[in-house]
């Protein structure tokens, strides 16, 4: 039986317009400039009040349709990516199908924090490796601005909004060699509370009876150093198994594209693995942390600046609430 490969076709992004400068945030929380940009290396994101977590994943999914040349009516399946849905019921995927016309798609939201592009892309590759969808948009999509708390200096210096998209399709070419090579997608539950945020209110907690109801448990609160120090491991060895299992090495990676959560992570990468660091991309200086929409925003600006091209090796990596992380290869 002919293997069949899940190929990249099509990227899609989508930021709001309102540019969240550092200059504002110094007049919201006791911070500055220079503590945001020597930790973080973020100078700026974009958010969007008002907007929806769905809005922002039509755009984003329009725009990978067009640059696939897909008709929507070719999508066999949909999988939305979000730890900020508008609603639980419907799912967010619902008004995204709808909105796009994906009128043949099955629909599914998924939850896997910062590394739910990974996850996602996966998922998609599953399906089309076992012969149960053909073309398959994955959409990420984050309105971080609403549980982040504006009088936390600690967490609202780091969080955007943005919503990044891709169509990956079945390809039975035995001559082809690109398409997702392989992936490692893992969890940590023993970090669970390192980025905690309520979805529905906990009146009793069995394990936490010091969580008490408050309207501040909406808000995502983050043990940051709990959360880089669990990184600082997780990410290579999820980048190495994720090789290994592709029967690749560092040598072979033309990019790595990891989660736009902090610096120190992608100084981690470039030492542990001996990659150069312009051949790891980062835009968080503009966008800031856009938790699952991270990656694929990265990746349509690399498409859209002509940075991607056939045969590249290209290495995806997400970390984040769960704690989830993971990595997949991929072969333009
Ligand atoms: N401005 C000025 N000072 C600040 C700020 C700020 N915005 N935030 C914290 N500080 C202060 C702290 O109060 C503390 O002061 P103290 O020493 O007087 O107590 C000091 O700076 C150091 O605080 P730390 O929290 O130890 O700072 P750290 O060096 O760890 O940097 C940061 C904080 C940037 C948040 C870092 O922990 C980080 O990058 N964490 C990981 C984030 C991440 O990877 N998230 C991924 C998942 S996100 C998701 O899934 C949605």
């Amino acid at each position: 039986m002919a293997t069949i490969r899940s190929l990249l076709i099509g990227t899609g992004s989508y930021v709001p317009d309102f540019v969240l400068t550092n200059d504002i945030l110094e007049e919201l929380v006791d911070t500055n400039d220079e503590w945001i940009v020597k930790r973080t290396g973020i100078r700026e994101r974009r958010i969007g009040p008002g907007m929806t977590t769905w809005q922002m994943g039509v755009e984003a999914g329009r725009k990978a349709l067009q640059s696939a040349k897909v008709p929507p009516e070719e999508i066999d399946m949909l999988i939305l990516s979000t730890c900020t849905p508008d609603t639980y019921s419907p799912t967010v995927s619902g008004y995204v199908q709808e909105a796009l016309g994906l009128k043949k798609a099955a629909a599914v939201d998924i939850n896997a924090c910062c590394t739910g592009f990974c996850y996602a892309s996966d998922i998609a590759d599953c399906y089309i490796k076992a012969g149960k969808a053909k073309t398959i948009l994955v959409v990420s999509a984050e309105t971080l601005h609403r549980i982040t708390d504006y009088t936390d200096r600690g967490t609202c210096v780091l969080f955007g909004d943005a919503a990044g998209a891709a169509v990956y399709r079945a390809c039975e070419d035995e001559n082809e060699q690109s398409g997702i090579l392989s992936s490692f997608m893992a969890a940590d539950g023993s970090g669970a509370d390192y980025l905690y945020m309520e979805a529905l209110p906990v009146e009793e907690d069995p394990l936490h009876s010091d969580r008490k109801f408050s309207e501040k448990n909406r808000f995502l609160k983050m043990q940051g150093a709990a959360v880089v120090r669990f990184t600082a491991s997780a990410v290579p060895h999820a980048i190495d198994m994720a090789l290994q299992r592709a029967g690749l090495t560092a040598a072979d990676v033309d990019w790595v594209v990891p989660h736009q959560a902090n610096l120190r992570i992608l100084q981690i990468i470039a030492q542990k693995f001996g990659i150069p660091n312009e051949k790891i991309y980062v835009n968080m200086d503009r966008y800031g942390n856009t938790s699952s929409a991270s990656i694929p925003l990265c990746l349509d600006e690399m498409n859209d600046k002509g940075l991607l091209k056939k045969g590249q090796v290209i290495v995806c990596t997400g970390f984040g609430g769960g704690l989830t992380y993971g990595a997949f290869v991929l072969r333009l």
